[in-house]
């Protein structure tokens, strides 16, 4: 256990910096949506249309409840995935929460159009500004530390690092 936890809007890097991270500190890394996908044997898309979207937020909770448990790990959360507290609490038993804060306009142009994230895919640019404020706040509050990406993959994951140690 003792995970990093990196968390952050749809488009923030979290699976970009999470590989750079692993790699520097010697762990596996993990997406959590891609370990859902192996999981349901759906993409993510296909679960949202199927089943529903809280069934794909019942899924995150039972994936990440089971990562929890297995050795050390960086894992990218999707990007609504510590909306659910009983996420954080796992989340926090388990290892130390890291937000990538960057602009919204920043992830937004990363993430228009794209039809593998259904939330930005059904969203107007408004609709998806408000989720973006409101989910800032929950990530800002439940983070033990946060990072402005501003720096390349490799320098926010060495600046990580660094001050990861200093959490103790
Ligand atoms: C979601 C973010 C996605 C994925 C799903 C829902 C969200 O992950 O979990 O499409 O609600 O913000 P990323 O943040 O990795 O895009």
């Amino acid at each position: 256990m003792n995970h990093l936890y990196l968390c952050g809007f749809m488009g923030c890097g979290k699976s970009t910096v999470g590989k750079q991270l692993a790699k520097g500190l010697g762990t596996r890394f993990l997406d959590l949506d891609d370990y859902i996908v192996e999981k349901a044997g759906k993409s993510i898309p296909e679960i949202f249309a199927s089943q529903g979207e809280e069934a794909f937020r019942d899924w995150e909770t039972k994936c990440l409840s089971e990562l929890s448990q297995k050795p050390r790990m960086v894992i990218a959360t999707g990007g609504g995935t510590l909306m659910r507290p009983q996420n954080v609490q796992a989340a926090k038993e388990s290892g130390k929460i890291v937000f990538l804060d960057i602009p919204f306009a920043e992830c937004y142009r990363r993430i228009k159009g794209d039809e593998n994230r259904p939330v930005a895919a059904r969203s107007t640019p408004e609709e998806l500004e408000a989720l973006y404020n409101t989910r800032r706040e929950v990530y800002s509050s439940v983070c033990d530390l946060s990072v402005e990406q501003v720096l390349s993959p490799m320098e926010t994951s060495d600046l990580i690092i660094q001050r990861v140690k200093s959490l103790g």
